[in-house]
């Protein structure tokens, strides 16, 4: 391979959508977790990041081609909140990603928080794909655990086929009184190009799971090689500032570019004043795990982009989240890189 696919990044992917579509549960679904049933009232209400290895994406999309050739490192997935009170994070999430998952409930269609997605990718340029979720609940739906969605669609029966068909038509329709042309991503030859692809998706029962994240990191790895070369200049922004027990105040950010080192000097915005201090430890989940929910961290002496951070240091209290972290280099000015950080 070349030298530029040795060097690729993990692609960032940000999942959007209207409340309840089933964003966490399609990211539990993947990591064999439980987040959702945990949120207060069934509710996101921060962004979270969990980083899934290349191997991970192989073993879970075998079925579809056992030979797929991942060139990336991994997949970082960013979960936002679909409720309409959050719209700060999703565009806080929808500005960091290379490539976002638009959630839209079968049952459902188009909602406005979808549409607000929706306006955010356009307004960026950012490529996506929609999975259409909750197949499973289409009357008579026979799970196919895990199988890829053509496989599964072939075992359900004409009743079911017509009223996913139905839908789907619907809401292809929807999706076009917004300017946008969708199709199902297995008859989407001209994908990324003027087309969006759907993939259909069960969060419970997992079809379609093996399709989305193929099509995720082939559709990176084949159309962004540019943007996911590996770029040492680090590029970082702060998720959300909190306090954790037995942690002091941390911040959690997302790295997606450059390294980051214990003991390096960092800045970033405070709420009068720019924040000065140095990384006293730099903390990841395991991998399959999310960044948000408490649980026991990893220890790192450096971590490479893309990858989701919880940084320790001195003085992070009053860090505003949403702004930039920056690395003040042996050859860096610090009045240069503080008025920098303020600028956010
Ligand atoms: P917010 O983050 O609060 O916007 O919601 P969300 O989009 O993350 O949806 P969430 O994962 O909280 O799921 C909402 C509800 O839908 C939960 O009760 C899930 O169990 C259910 N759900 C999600 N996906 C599916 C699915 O594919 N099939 C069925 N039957 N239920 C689902
Ligand atoms: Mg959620
Ligand atoms: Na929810």
């Amino acid at each position: 391979s070349s030298k530029s696919e040795d060097s690729l990044r993990s692609p960032i992917c940000c999942i959007m959508g209207h409340v309840d579509t089933g964003k966490t549960k399609l990211l539990d679904c993947i990591r064999g977790t439980n987040v959702q049933e945990g949120e207060a009232g069934g509710i996101t209400q921060q962004i979270g990041a969990t980083y899934f290895p290349a191997e991970n994406i192989r073993e879970r999309t075998k079925e579809l081609k056992a030979d797929a050739k991942l060139k990336v490192p991994g997949l970082l997935v960013i979960d936002t909140p679909g409720h309409e009170s959050f719209t700060n994070l999703r565009s806080r999430g929808s500005g960091l990603c290379d490539i976002a998952i638009l959630v839209v409930d079968i049952t459902h269609g188009l909602e406005p928080q979808t549409i607000e997605s929706l306006n955010l990718l356009k307004m960026r340029n950012t490529e996506f794909v929609v999975a259409l979720n909750k197949i499973d609940r289409l009357y008579g739906w026979k799970v196919c655990r895990n199988a890829p969605i053509v496989k599964a669609m072939k075992q359900q029966s004409k009743d079911v086929q017509f009223e996913f068909n139905t839908r789907l038509t619907q809401i292809v329709t929807q999706f076009k009184e917004q300017g946008i042309n969708t199709e199902l991503y297995y008859k989407n030859k001209e994908m990324g190009k003027d087309t969006f692809s759907i993939i259909p998706t069960s969060a419970i029962s997992g079809e379609g799971i093996p399709d989305l994240l193929l099509l995720l990191v082939q559709w990176t790895q084949k159309t962004m090689v540019d943007r996911l070369t590996y770029s040492s200049e680090v590029q970082c922004t702060v998720l959300e500032v909190k306090a954790i027990e037995g942690h002091g105040t941390t911040i959690d950010v997302v790295l997606i570019n450059g390294i980051l080192h214990e003991g390096d000097q960092i800045i970033v915005c405070g709420m009068q004043d720019p924040i000065v201090t140095s990384i006293r430890a730099l903390l990841t989940p395991h991998p399959m795990k999310e960044l948000r929910i408490k649980g026991s961290y990893l220890h790192h002496k450096e971590i490479k982009a893309a990858q989701g951070i919880k940084i320790n240091a001195q003085g992070l209290e009053h860090a505003i989240a949403g702004t930039s972290l920056y690395v003040v280099g042996p050859d860096d000015d610090v009045e240069n890189v503080k008025e920098a950080a303020m600028e956010d």
